[in-house]
């Protein structure tokens, strides 16, 4: 894979996809604009190489409509004060309007294409789009680490026409974290893995069973596996439909001699509210009608010493309910734990992420990946294609 550096930028239109993602609140205000800082090096490389910075993205998921609360606008404000540079916000992201736009940018410019997903053929990879897509760059570079999953026209189709392709100093970054972590890991690599859902982490599950030393399994998804253990988990979040593959599961991980950590007491409480009545009880006193929404003290004390020695941390999922104060205490003991560890240590997924800044500690954890679905998909052992490509 180049990098951007293996480049010359000089008066060449740059098509850099981003993932420009963010959270916004009801007033159409960034709610948290990680994605946008983190790529602000690749984006200011390219200003100082005096390329014509054209940068595309998504936003949300408009299906094809053009959505106007889905519109990049306050991201192209947000960065214009970031960069104190102009960043012109094209009306689309392809046609003849966005063509006479990029024939007339001067080097050091910045273009911003309009949210990509105003078309459906963006996220159906159509080669026509592609190719439009194509005849506005020079030089195509991926810095949307966070949307390499998705075999989109911006990610995939585009890059197959362009003779100059390569990765930015983000998804370069992400890589790297993900080979130091993932395939030369400083041993004992321990896994944390948490959430609602076993279903949804199941490909990552037993991706990482075949790696890990050892692996801590928390959030409502561990009741699924105390309930196939025979564990009665009251009125707690269980997948019934799972049973027999965590069972199943718990047992390959005792063949291979890897040991599983599961929550041994909770944070009980007698409904999902922030005013609930809440007790700690052991696993084995889940109340009937009552339901488990954080690990309790115990729990969090033997999760804290299978993390002791760790050489390696990789963490994605939240303990509990943290976004509720009540059920908050153990996720926020992982995250000191976490970031208090001489590991290299590796947050990804947005809840995961949240969780850290809630506890204060993202300086200390050593990478928190922007990615969410793209960082499961290399827990789960797959390849990007978004990375891929720009090997072709
Ligand atoms: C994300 O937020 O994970 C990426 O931007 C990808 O978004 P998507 O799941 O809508 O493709």
């Amino acid at each position: 894979m180049k990098s951007i550096r293996d480049f010359s930028l000089s008066g060449k239109r740059v098509l850099l996809r981003v993932d420009f993602n963010v959270p916004m609140d009801e007033q159409n205000q960034i709610t948290d604009d990680n994605r946008v800082t983190m790529v602000l090096p690749t984006i200011r490389y390219i200003l100082q190489e005096k390329g014509k910075l054209i940068l595309c993205s998504h936003m949300g998921r408009p299906k094809g409509k053009r959505v106007e609360a889905l519109s990049l606008a306050p991201v192209a404000d947000h960065l214009q004060s970031l960069l104190g540079v102009k960043v012109t916000l094209a009306p689309d992201c392809v046609g003849e309007e966005v063509m006479a736009l990029v024939a007339k940018m001067a080097a050091g410019e910045v273009l911003l294409l309009e949210n990509l997903r105003f078309h459906l053929e963006e996220t159906a990879n159509d080669p026509g789009f592609s190719e439009q897509l194509a005849k506005l760059a020079d030089v195509y570079i991926n810095d949307a680490f966070a949307a390499s999953h998705r075999a989109h026209a911006s990610v995939v189709g585009v890059a197959e026409l362009v003779a100059e392709k390569g990765a930015g100093f983000l998804l370069q970054t992400e890589m790297d974290y993900f080979r130091k972590s993932m395939t030369e890991p400083i041993r004992p690599l321990v896994a944390v893995i948490g959430g609602a859902k076993v279903s949804s982490k199941l490909g990552a599950l037993e991706n990482m069973l075949a790696k890990v030393d050892r692996m801590i399994i928390g959030g409502a998804m561990a009741n699924t596996f105390l309930k196939s253990m025979g564990v009665e988990v009251g009125a707690s979040k269980v997948e019934d439909d799972l049973l027999e593959t965590a069972k199943r599961f718990v047992e390959a991980a005792d063949t291979k001699g890897i040991k599983l950590h599961l929550p041994v007491d909770f944070v009980v409480a007698d409904r999902f509210a922030e005013d609930a009545v809440t007790k700690t009880v052991t696993f084995r006193d889940i109340p009937s009608g009552w339901m488990a929404l954080d690990i309790g003290p115990a729990s969090t004390i033997l999760f804290q010493e299978a993390l002791q020695d760790a050489g390696t941390i990789i963490w994605n999922g939240p303990m509990g309910a943290f976004e509720i104060d009540a059920f908050a205490r153990g996720t926020m003991a992982l995250c000191r734990t976490v970031a208090a560890s001489h590991a290299l240590s590796i947050v990804g997924g947005g809840d995961s992420n949240a969780a850290v800044k809630k506890s204060g500690e993202e300086k200390n954890i050593s990478y928190m990946s922007t990615g969410g679905g793209a960082f499961l998909e290399l827990m789960e052992g797959k390849v990007l294609p978004g990375v891929a490509v720009l090997d072709r």
